[in-house]
Protein backbone atom coordinates (compact mmCIF):
# COMPACT_ATOMS: atom_id res chain seq x y z
CA UNK A 1 0.00 0.00 0.00
CA UNK A 2 2.83 2.19 1.14
CA UNK A 3 6.83 2.57 1.23
CA UNK A 4 9.18 5.28 2.89
CA UNK A 5 11.17 7.22 0.79
CA UNK A 6 14.42 6.83 2.17
CA UNK A 7 17.97 7.63 0.30
CA UNK A 8 21.22 8.12 1.02
CA UNK A 9 20.94 11.13 3.00
CA UNK A 10 18.85 9.86 5.37
CA UNK A 11 21.18 6.50 5.85
CA UNK A 12 23.90 9.00 6.44
CA UNK A 13 22.05 10.86 8.87
CA UNK A 14 21.12 8.13 10.91
CA UNK A 15 24.52 6.88 11.08
CA UNK A 16 26.04 10.01 12.33
CA UNK A 17 24.02 9.59 15.01
CA UNK A 18 25.10 6.22 15.95
CA UNK A 19 28.65 7.34 16.31
CA UNK A 20 27.54 9.82 18.94
CA UNK A 21 27.19 8.87 22.69
CA UNK A 22 23.51 10.47 22.22
CA UNK A 23 21.06 8.42 21.46
CA UNK A 24 18.15 10.07 23.18
CA UNK A 25 17.67 13.73 24.57
CA UNK A 26 20.53 15.07 22.36
CA UNK A 27 21.14 17.91 19.31
CA UNK A 28 19.39 16.61 16.85
CA UNK A 29 15.69 16.71 18.25
CA UNK A 30 16.50 20.49 18.79
CA UNK A 31 17.25 20.89 14.97
CA UNK A 32 14.96 18.77 14.13
CA UNK A 33 12.03 21.02 16.28
CA UNK A 34 13.49 24.63 15.13
CA UNK A 35 13.11 23.19 11.26
CA UNK A 36 9.45 21.72 11.70
CA UNK A 37 8.56 24.96 13.46
CA UNK A 38 10.21 27.14 10.61
CA UNK A 39 8.23 24.26 8.06
CA UNK A 40 4.40 24.98 9.66
CA UNK A 41 5.14 28.65 10.44
CA UNK A 42 4.62 27.87 14.61
CA UNK A 43 6.49 29.32 17.22
CA UNK A 44 7.42 25.78 19.43
CA UNK A 45 7.71 22.51 17.72
CA UNK A 46 8.02 19.55 20.67
CA UNK A 47 8.66 16.28 19.17
CA UNK A 48 7.09 13.65 20.51
CA UNK A 49 6.92 9.25 20.09
CA UNK A 50 3.89 8.99 17.86
CA UNK A 51 1.13 11.36 16.68
CA UNK A 52 -1.38 9.43 19.14
CA UNK A 53 1.00 10.74 22.14
CA UNK A 54 1.48 14.51 20.76
CA UNK A 55 -2.42 14.37 20.49
CA UNK A 56 -2.97 12.68 24.44
CA UNK A 57 -0.28 15.70 24.97
CA UNK A 58 -2.56 18.51 23.24
CA UNK A 59 -5.55 17.12 24.58
CA UNK A 60 -3.94 17.54 28.68
CA UNK A 61 -2.64 20.92 27.78
CA UNK A 62 -6.58 22.01 26.60
CA UNK A 63 -7.41 20.94 30.34
CA UNK A 64 -9.50 17.98 29.43
CA UNK A 65 -10.85 15.78 31.85
CA UNK A 66 -12.91 13.62 33.36
CA UNK A 67 -16.37 14.53 32.23
CA UNK A 68 -15.98 16.44 30.10
CA UNK A 69 -17.04 16.60 26.31
CA UNK A 70 -14.28 17.14 23.04
CA UNK A 71 -16.12 17.18 19.51
CA UNK A 72 -14.59 15.57 16.97
CA UNK A 73 -15.22 13.47 13.57
CA UNK A 74 -15.99 9.98 13.18
CA UNK A 75 -14.14 9.51 10.06
CA UNK A 76 -10.60 9.36 11.41
CA UNK A 77 -8.25 7.29 12.77
CA UNK A 78 -9.11 5.65 16.11
CA UNK A 79 -6.36 8.01 17.96
CA UNK A 80 -7.95 11.39 17.03
CA UNK A 81 -10.80 9.72 19.48
CA UNK A 82 -8.88 7.63 21.55
CA UNK A 83 -7.21 10.79 22.77
CA UNK A 84 -10.39 11.70 24.61
CA UNK A 85 -10.81 8.18 26.65
CA UNK A 86 -6.66 8.24 27.57
CA UNK A 87 -8.44 11.44 30.13
CA UNK A 88 -11.82 10.18 31.04
CA UNK A 89 -13.30 12.42 28.53
CA UNK A 90 -15.93 11.69 25.74
CA UNK A 91 -15.04 12.32 22.49
CA UNK A 92 -18.31 13.58 20.92
CA UNK A 93 -18.73 13.11 16.88
CA UNK A 94 -19.98 15.15 14.66
CA UNK A 95 -20.96 14.01 10.58
CA UNK A 96 -19.05 15.31 8.04
CA UNK A 97 -19.24 16.62 4.58
CA UNK A 98 -19.86 14.05 1.53
CA UNK A 99 -17.59 15.82 -0.89
CA UNK A 100 -14.33 17.20 1.57
CA UNK A 101 -14.65 13.71 3.90
CA UNK A 102 -13.69 16.23 6.63
CA UNK A 103 -16.13 17.15 9.81
CA UNK A 104 -19.35 19.68 8.86
CA UNK A 105 -19.31 23.19 10.77
CA UNK A 106 -22.90 23.37 10.58
CA UNK A 107 -22.75 19.43 11.96
CA UNK A 108 -20.57 20.54 14.80
CA UNK A 109 -22.23 23.79 16.00
CA UNK A 110 -25.48 21.60 16.09
CA UNK A 111 -23.93 18.80 18.30
CA UNK A 112 -22.57 21.84 20.29
CA UNK A 113 -26.15 23.15 20.94
CA UNK A 114 -27.91 20.00 21.79
CA UNK A 115 -25.12 18.73 23.60
CA UNK A 116 -24.83 22.51 26.09
CA UNK A 117 -28.87 22.03 26.47
CA UNK A 118 -28.08 18.54 27.75
CA UNK A 119 -25.49 20.35 30.56
CA UNK A 120 -22.37 19.27 28.64
CA UNK A 121 -19.17 20.95 29.77
CA UNK A 122 -17.04 21.13 26.50
CA UNK A 123 -13.08 22.36 26.41
CA UNK A 124 -12.32 21.58 22.76
CA UNK A 125 -12.61 21.14 19.03
CA UNK A 126 -10.46 18.59 17.38
CA UNK A 127 -10.54 19.07 13.65
CA UNK A 128 -9.46 16.09 11.81
CA UNK A 129 -7.50 17.20 8.13
CA UNK A 130 -8.73 13.78 6.32
CA UNK A 131 -6.07 12.45 3.66
CA UNK A 132 -5.08 15.31 1.83
CA UNK A 133 -7.31 18.32 2.54
CA UNK A 134 -8.01 20.52 5.25
CA UNK A 135 -10.65 20.92 7.40
CA UNK A 136 -13.41 24.63 6.65
CA UNK A 137 -11.20 26.05 8.89
CA UNK A 138 -12.92 29.45 9.40
CA UNK A 139 -16.36 28.12 10.35
CA UNK A 140 -14.86 25.84 12.49
CA UNK A 141 -12.71 28.91 14.04
CA UNK A 142 -16.20 31.15 14.31
CA UNK A 143 -17.95 28.21 16.05
CA UNK A 144 -14.63 27.81 18.49
CA UNK A 145 -14.15 31.54 19.62
CA UNK A 146 -18.48 31.37 19.75
CA UNK A 147 -18.81 28.94 22.34
CA UNK A 148 -15.26 29.61 23.71
CA UNK A 149 -13.73 26.50 23.10
CA UNK A 150 -10.14 25.29 22.31
CA UNK A 151 -9.14 23.94 18.84
CA UNK A 152 -6.60 21.43 18.54
CA UNK A 153 -6.01 20.49 14.96
CA UNK A 154 -5.32 16.45 14.10
CA UNK A 155 -2.74 17.53 10.95
CA UNK A 156 -1.59 13.78 11.19
CA UNK A 157 -2.12 13.13 7.41
CA UNK A 158 -1.62 16.70 6.28
CA UNK A 159 1.85 18.55 6.94
CA UNK A 160 2.28 20.98 4.53
CA UNK A 161 -1.58 21.42 3.42
CA UNK A 162 -2.85 24.56 3.11
CA UNK A 163 -6.59 26.30 3.69
CA UNK A 164 -6.86 29.64 1.57
CA UNK A 165 -2.65 30.52 1.78
CA UNK A 166 -2.38 29.25 5.06
CA UNK A 167 -0.54 26.17 6.88
CA UNK A 168 -2.47 23.24 8.82
CA UNK A 169 -1.39 23.64 12.42
CA UNK A 170 -1.21 27.51 12.47
CA UNK A 171 -5.11 27.72 13.18
CA UNK A 172 -5.33 25.89 16.81
CA UNK A 173 -3.95 26.30 19.86
CA UNK A 174 -2.17 23.11 18.94
CA UNK A 175 -1.57 20.79 16.04
CA UNK A 176 -0.19 17.67 15.93
CA UNK A 177 2.00 15.81 13.27
CA UNK A 178 2.69 12.32 12.46
CA UNK A 179 5.61 10.50 10.78
CA UNK A 180 4.73 6.94 10.84
CA UNK A 181 6.30 5.18 7.59
CA UNK A 182 2.97 5.50 5.11
CA UNK A 183 3.16 9.36 6.31
CA UNK A 184 4.27 12.33 3.26
CA UNK A 185 7.54 11.77 5.56
CA UNK A 186 8.79 9.59 8.44
CA UNK A 187 10.97 9.16 11.40
CA UNK A 188 9.74 5.45 11.61
CA UNK A 189 7.36 6.07 14.36
CA UNK A 190 7.45 9.57 15.78
CA UNK A 191 5.17 12.85 15.59
CA UNK A 192 5.02 16.46 16.36
CA UNK A 193 3.02 19.28 18.31
CA UNK A 194 3.24 22.39 17.15
CA UNK A 195 1.80 25.78 19.29
CA UNK A 196 2.59 29.38 20.01
CA UNK A 197 1.74 29.51 23.18
CA UNK A 198 4.92 29.45 25.35
CA UNK A 199 3.65 27.57 28.79
CA UNK A 200 1.98 24.58 26.33
CA UNK A 201 5.74 24.37 24.83
CA UNK A 202 6.99 23.92 28.25
CA UNK A 203 3.90 21.79 29.30
CA UNK A 204 4.73 19.41 25.80
CA UNK A 205 8.37 18.98 27.15
CA UNK A 206 7.45 17.85 30.27
CA UNK A 207 4.61 15.63 29.55
CA UNK A 208 7.40 13.82 27.01
CA UNK A 209 9.76 13.22 29.67
CA UNK A 210 7.87 11.78 32.11
CA UNK A 211 6.76 15.14 33.84
CA UNK A 212 9.96 16.39 34.87
CA UNK A 213 10.49 19.86 35.01
CA UNK A 214 11.47 22.48 32.13
CA UNK A 215 15.34 22.03 32.61
CA UNK A 216 14.75 18.07 32.56
CA UNK A 217 16.24 17.59 36.02
CA UNK A 218 17.11 14.12 36.41
CA UNK A 219 14.92 11.88 39.39
CA UNK A 220 12.55 15.45 39.62
CA UNK A 221 8.90 15.06 38.50
CA UNK A 222 6.85 18.02 38.81
CA UNK A 223 3.15 16.41 37.57
CA UNK A 224 2.34 12.91 35.78
CA UNK A 225 4.25 12.90 32.74
CA UNK A 226 4.75 9.97 29.95
CA UNK A 227 7.65 8.55 28.58
CA UNK A 228 6.66 10.04 24.41
CA UNK A 229 10.06 10.58 23.88
CA UNK A 230 11.34 10.91 20.29
CA UNK A 231 14.87 9.32 20.33
CA UNK A 232 17.75 10.96 18.23
CA UNK A 233 17.63 8.43 15.62
CA UNK A 234 14.35 8.87 14.82
CA UNK A 235 14.89 12.89 14.65
CA UNK A 236 17.70 12.46 12.43
CA UNK A 237 15.70 10.63 10.28
CA UNK A 238 12.98 13.05 10.09
CA UNK A 239 15.31 16.17 9.68
CA UNK A 240 16.78 14.26 6.67
CA UNK A 241 13.50 13.95 5.25
CA UNK A 242 12.28 17.54 6.30
CA UNK A 243 15.19 18.93 3.69
CA UNK A 244 13.35 16.86 1.18
CA UNK A 245 9.67 17.45 2.06
CA UNK A 246 9.34 19.78 -1.36
CA UNK A 247 10.50 16.96 -3.35
CA UNK A 248 8.52 14.60 -1.45
CA UNK A 249 5.28 15.90 -1.13
CA UNK A 250 5.71 17.28 -5.37
CA UNK A 251 6.58 13.70 -6.45
CA UNK A 252 2.98 12.45 -4.18
CA UNK A 253 1.39 15.40 -5.90
CA UNK A 254 2.16 13.72 -9.56
CA UNK A 255 1.20 10.55 -8.58
CA UNK A 256 -1.84 11.77 -7.33
CA UNK A 257 -2.10 13.54 -10.58
CA UNK A 258 -1.59 10.72 -12.44
CA UNK A 259 -4.04 9.17 -10.80
CA UNK A 260 -6.33 11.37 -11.65
CA UNK A 261 -5.80 11.21 -15.37
CA UNK A 262 -5.81 7.61 -15.54
CA UNK A 263 -9.02 7.36 -13.10
CA UNK A 264 -11.05 10.01 -14.02
CA UNK A 265 -14.21 10.07 -16.10
CA UNK A 266 -14.38 6.07 -15.41
CA UNK A 267 -17.61 4.66 -14.73
CA UNK A 268 -18.15 3.46 -11.20
CA UNK A 269 -15.23 5.79 -9.77
CA UNK A 270 -15.18 8.85 -8.33
CA UNK A 271 -11.77 10.94 -7.59
CA UNK A 272 -10.84 12.45 -5.18
CA UNK A 273 -12.68 16.09 -4.47
CA UNK A 274 -10.40 19.00 -3.97
CA UNK A 275 -12.03 21.94 -2.10
CA UNK A 276 -11.58 25.36 -3.17
CA UNK A 277 -10.53 26.34 0.24
CA UNK A 278 -7.30 23.91 -0.53
CA UNK A 279 -5.26 25.91 -1.97
CA UNK A 280 -2.27 23.31 -1.49
CA UNK A 281 -2.89 19.26 -0.76
CA UNK A 282 -0.34 17.06 0.91
CA UNK A 283 -1.12 13.64 -0.33
CA UNK A 284 -1.16 11.07 2.18
CA UNK A 285 -3.34 8.61 0.81
CA UNK A 286 -5.06 8.34 -2.35
CA UNK A 287 -8.56 7.31 -1.83
CA UNK A 288 -11.32 7.20 -4.34
CA UNK A 289 -15.42 6.31 -4.16
CA UNK A 290 -16.81 3.56 -5.85
CA UNK A 291 -20.45 4.31 -6.43
CA UNK A 292 -22.85 2.89 -4.08
CA UNK A 293 -24.23 0.39 -6.39
CA UNK A 294 -21.25 -1.83 -6.95
CA UNK A 295 -20.01 -4.11 -4.20
CA UNK A 296 -17.14 -2.09 -2.58
CA UNK A 297 -15.75 -5.18 -0.89
CA UNK A 298 -15.87 -7.59 -3.34
CA UNK A 299 -13.75 -5.06 -5.66
CA UNK A 300 -11.37 -5.22 -2.98
CA UNK A 301 -11.20 -8.82 -3.41
CA UNK A 302 -10.90 -9.30 -6.61
CA UNK A 303 -7.94 -6.57 -6.26
CA UNK A 304 -6.40 -8.59 -4.11
CA UNK A 305 -7.10 -11.17 -5.88
CA UNK A 306 -4.66 -9.34 -9.07
CA UNK A 307 -1.99 -8.75 -6.43
CA UNK A 308 -2.92 -5.05 -5.91
CA UNK A 309 -3.62 -4.32 -1.93
CA UNK A 310 -6.27 -1.73 -1.54
CA UNK A 311 -8.12 -1.19 1.57
CA UNK A 312 -12.02 0.37 3.04
CA UNK A 313 -10.60 3.78 4.52
CA UNK A 314 -11.83 4.64 7.14
CA UNK A 315 -14.07 2.19 8.95
CA UNK A 316 -15.77 4.94 11.04
CA UNK A 317 -14.51 5.49 14.74
CA UNK A 318 -18.56 4.98 16.19
CA UNK A 319 -18.69 1.50 14.45
CA UNK A 320 -15.49 0.13 15.93
CA UNK A 321 -16.19 -2.93 18.03
CA UNK A 322 -15.03 -1.00 21.44
CA UNK A 323 -17.02 2.27 20.54
CA UNK A 324 -20.18 0.12 20.03
CA UNK A 325 -19.89 -1.63 23.25
CA UNK A 326 -18.65 1.40 25.00
CA UNK A 327 -21.03 4.16 23.88
CA UNK A 328 -23.98 1.90 22.15
CA UNK A 329 -23.17 3.47 18.75
CA UNK A 330 -24.72 1.86 15.94
CA UNK A 331 -25.18 2.04 12.53
CA UNK A 332 -27.58 5.18 11.50
CA UNK A 333 -25.81 6.90 13.93
CA UNK A 334 -23.70 9.24 11.49
CA UNK A 335 -25.23 8.43 7.93
CA UNK A 336 -22.89 10.55 5.83
CA UNK A 337 -19.68 9.26 7.32
CA UNK A 338 -21.54 5.40 7.11
CA UNK A 339 -22.26 5.87 3.23
CA UNK A 340 -19.16 7.30 2.45
CA UNK A 341 -17.10 4.49 4.28
CA UNK A 342 -19.04 1.84 2.45
CA UNK A 343 -17.88 3.53 -0.70
CA UNK A 344 -14.46 4.44 -0.23
CA UNK A 345 -11.27 2.51 -1.55
CA UNK A 346 -7.51 3.49 -0.81
CA UNK A 347 -5.26 2.54 -3.40
CA UNK A 348 -1.59 1.95 -3.27
CA UNK A 349 0.23 5.10 -2.87
CA UNK A 350 3.60 6.52 -2.34
CA UNK A 351 6.29 9.00 -3.48
CA UNK A 352 7.69 6.16 -5.91
CA UNK A 353 4.82 4.60 -7.95
CA UNK A 354 5.38 4.92 -11.43
CA UNK A 355 3.25 5.28 -14.71
CA UNK A 356 3.43 1.85 -15.68
CA UNK A 357 2.15 0.85 -12.27
CA UNK A 358 -0.55 3.57 -12.05
CA UNK A 359 -1.79 2.29 -15.51
CA UNK A 360 -1.81 -1.12 -14.61
CA UNK A 361 -4.00 -0.47 -11.67
CA UNK A 362 -6.25 1.36 -13.51
CA UNK A 363 -6.93 -1.02 -16.16
CA UNK A 364 -7.50 -3.56 -13.60
CA UNK A 365 -9.79 -1.41 -11.76
CA UNK A 366 -11.59 -0.83 -14.93
CA UNK A 367 -11.99 -4.63 -15.69
CA UNK A 368 -13.13 -5.75 -12.38
CA UNK A 369 -15.92 -3.05 -12.33
CA UNK A 370 -17.01 -3.82 -15.86
CA UNK A 371 -16.99 -7.04 -15.24
CA UNK A 372 -18.89 -6.28 -11.55
CA UNK A 373 -21.59 -4.02 -13.58
CA UNK A 374 -22.10 -6.68 -16.03
CA UNK A 375 -23.45 -8.98 -12.72
CA UNK A 376 -25.91 -6.18 -11.76
C1 LIG B 1 -5.80 11.28 11.57
C2 LIG B 1 -4.77 10.59 12.42
N1 LIG B 1 -4.71 10.91 13.72
C3 LIG B 1 -3.80 10.33 14.52
C4 LIG B 1 -2.90 9.40 14.05
C5 LIG B 1 -1.96 8.75 15.00
O1 LIG B 1 -0.61 8.86 14.67
P1 LIG B 1 0.42 7.74 15.13
O2 LIG B 1 0.12 6.51 14.35
O3 LIG B 1 1.75 8.33 14.81
O4 LIG B 1 0.23 7.55 16.59
C6 LIG B 1 -2.92 9.07 12.69
C7 LIG B 1 -1.94 8.11 12.15
O5 LIG B 1 -2.10 7.20 11.49
C8 LIG B 1 -3.90 9.65 11.85
O6 LIG B 1 -3.99 9.32 10.57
Amino acid sequence: MSEPDITQVEIDAVNRVLQTPHLSIGPVIDEFEHAWARFVGARYAVGVSSGTAGLHCAVIAAGVGAGDEVITTPFSFVASANVMLYQNATPIFADIDSQTLNIDPNQVEDKIKSRLRAGARFKAIMPVHVFHQPCDMDPLMEIAARYDLLVIEDACEAMGAQYNGRAVGTFGKAAVFAFYPNKQMTTGEGGMIVTDDTEWAQLFRSLRNQGRDENGTWLHHIRLGYNYRLDELSAALGLAQLSRIDELLEKRERVAQMYNARLRGMPGVQIPFIAPQTTRSSWFVYVVRIASEIDRDAVLRELAARGIPARPYFTPIHLQPFYRTRFGFQEGDFPITEQVARTTLALPFHSNLNAEKIDFIGETLSQILDSRRSLQ
